[in-house]
């Protein structure tokens, strides 16, 4: 056969725990392990051809060549789905996102999560969910959270073999909405990626990441209790933590906008008057607003008033990724 074919459909995740800094940057294997909710409604749909008649790899995002290093990363992840199906074949790759990339929504994560399950798929290896979260997490560390639905914990691990994420807690679990305020569409100039080779440099690092376990063991139970007021002052603590973690890098990386603070204020002072709201920010200026869904209609509408936000988008718990 000269193609061989196969489609799958991802989320991004947002971090309620945040991956912030890595053990091994080659093999991703991160600090401090990280919790996230699936985003469902937002999705990446990627469809793998290995093509024996292809010259090299091929690479289309939304219907446009991405710029040469996307290329280059997707075809590494490639490289590692070739060694473990033994082929040498050059593949195209066509992905199409429902939601703006580069903007604070994760979109490597849901993007290594759909091109590691439509490219075993098309390599016809039949891994399981660990193999699987453990490969994603080569091409994008967030992206192993994402074959995930629901509620996800990626274990750092004590080795890196044993660096992957499991499910917490089902989609159904707890209906928590996130309304992202999207602040700008612009690209941003340091990638994650980038980023995670910086926190090293700030002297915060050591203590954020010392102090893990306690908020990874304080967000899983609230998560379990379906404790909101705990879940909010720990979400919003590790949000804060990491930025405080990127302000004092060298170089500085600071992700936020005016009107950043201008929501994160907002969503503060709703929460003091009674609304179930919280905010965490990734890297990006975006704030992802989490709150119960029986109060979502009301922030979504006072959002809507801020003058800096010029755009929302709404999700809801999703499920895993798929072949399709
Ligand atoms: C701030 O997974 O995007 O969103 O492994 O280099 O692709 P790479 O980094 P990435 O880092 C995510 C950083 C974050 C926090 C998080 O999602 O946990």
């Amino acid at each position: 056969m000269t193609k061989r074919t196969a489609r799958a459909v991802a989320s991004p995740n947002i971090a309620l725990i945040k991956y912030w800094g890595n053990r091994d940057h080659n093999l991703r294997w991160p600090s401090n392990g990280s919790i996230s909710l699936t985003l469902g409604g937002l999705e990446t749909r990627t469809t793998v051809t290995f093509d024996k008649t292809l010259p090299t790899d091929r690479l289309t995002v939304d219907g446009l060549p991405p710029p040469n290093s996307a290329l280059l990363r997707v075809s590494e992840h490639l490289d590692r789905i070739r060694r473990i199906a033994g082929i040498h074949t050059p593949a195209h790759v066509e992905s199409q996102n429902n939601f703006p990339a580069g903007v604070g929504v994760a979109s490597s994560a849901s993007a290594f999560a759909a091109l590691t399950l439509a490219g075993t798929a098309a390599a016809d290896l039949s891994l399981n969910p660990k193999e699987l979260s453990r490969l994603a997490r080569l091409g994008s560390g967030s992206a192993c959270r994402s074959i995930f639905g629901g509620y996800v914990e990626w274990h750092a691990g004590e080795t890196v073999a044993d660096s992957y994420a499991e499910p917490l807690a089902p989609p159904e679990h707890w209906d928590l909405i996130d309304l992202i305020a999207v602040i700008s569409r612009e690209h941003k100039r340091v990638g994650s990626t980038q980023g995670h080779t910086l926190a090293d440099t700030s002297p915060l690092q050591s203590v954020r990441v010392a102090d893990a376990p306690r908020r990874l063991n304080i967000c899983r139970d609230a998560l379990l209790h379906r404790d909101f007021p705990t879940l909010a002052s720990i979400v919003e603590l590790d949000s804060n933590l990491m930025h405080a973690v990127m302000f004092t890098s060298t170089p500085t990386l600071i992700y936020w906008s005016p009107a950043t603070i201008e929501v994160m204020h907002a969503v503060t002072t709703w929460r003091a008057e009674g609304l179930d709201v919280c905010y965490t920010i990734d890297a990006g200026p975006n704030v992802h607003c989490l709150c119960r869904k029986q109060h979502a209609h009301q922030v979504e509408e006072r959002l809507g008033y801020l003058p800096g936000v010029i755009n929302l988008l709404r999700a809801h718990p999703g499920g895993p990724a798929s072949v399709i």
